[in-house]
């Protein structure tokens, strides 16, 4: 058995990847993180994820078109020998073509109840539609949007005295302690394995 090698897409903050990434140091999570990516230069969570040790990779969807990135982020999944993507607030939307080629391989945290509240504003999108709660769904990446087979799911309720910032804050705290959980039980129970390094 291996330990699996995961690489981290984000697109801002990172969050989520900080979480992710402090937890492979300490060996909480039993995996290693072979590079953070981010299609966004500017992205705070770079700087966070070098200040930490790690890879950093940017793939240029303005400057040559999202074929191409998606082109140099398998690329880059392949020669760093990546088991797992791991998706924590990228906002691009991967192709069919890239999600059928690392099938199951892909998961992804979304700050609603997954089908409820799917797209980039979950979170405002569920505060502006006065929904009594919300929640964070990780889920495997399939062809279509914000959408594939549910790993975790957890339930927000959204509160009379809350403001968009307070409900914000409660579903990022959340997501921090579910993405680490999910993934360690993930892994956990598949295993990467011979074949798998060998394909
Ligand atoms: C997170 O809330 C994540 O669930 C969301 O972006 C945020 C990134 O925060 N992702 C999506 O909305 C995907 N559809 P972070 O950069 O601080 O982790």
């Amino acid at each position: 058995m291996y330990l699996p090698r995961i690489a981290i897409l984000i697109s801002g903050t990172g969050s989520n990847m900080e979480v992710i990434l402090k937890a492979c140091i300490t060996g909480e999570l039993p995996a290693e993180v072979s590079f953070v990516g981010s299609d966004n230069i500017n992205a705070k969570g770079l700087d966070t994820a070098s200040a930490l040790g790690a890879q950093t990779r940017v793939f240029f969807y303005k400057r040559d078109g999202r074929k191409a990135a998606e082109e140099a982020i398998s690329m880059a999944v392949r020669e760093t020998e990546t088991d797992w993507i791991i998706l924590a607030g990228f906002m691009k939307v991967l192709s069919p073509e890239f999600v059928r080629k690392f099938p199951d391989k892909i998961i992804n945290i979304h700050p609603a109840m997954l089908p409820s509240f799917p797209g980039a504003h979950g979170i405002r999108d569920a505060w502006e539609a006065k929904a009594d709660h919300t929640g964070v769904t990780v889920h495997i990446v399939d062809e279509e949007v914000d959408h594939g087979r549910i790993l975790a799911q957890e339930r927000v309720d959204i509160l009379p005295e809350d403001t968009l910032e307070t409900l914000e804050e409660r579903i990022h705290r959340v997501e921090h302690r579910i993405y680490k959980e999910t993934l360690i039980k993930h892994f956990l129970e598949n295993p990467i394995s011979i074949e798998d390094r060998e394909e």
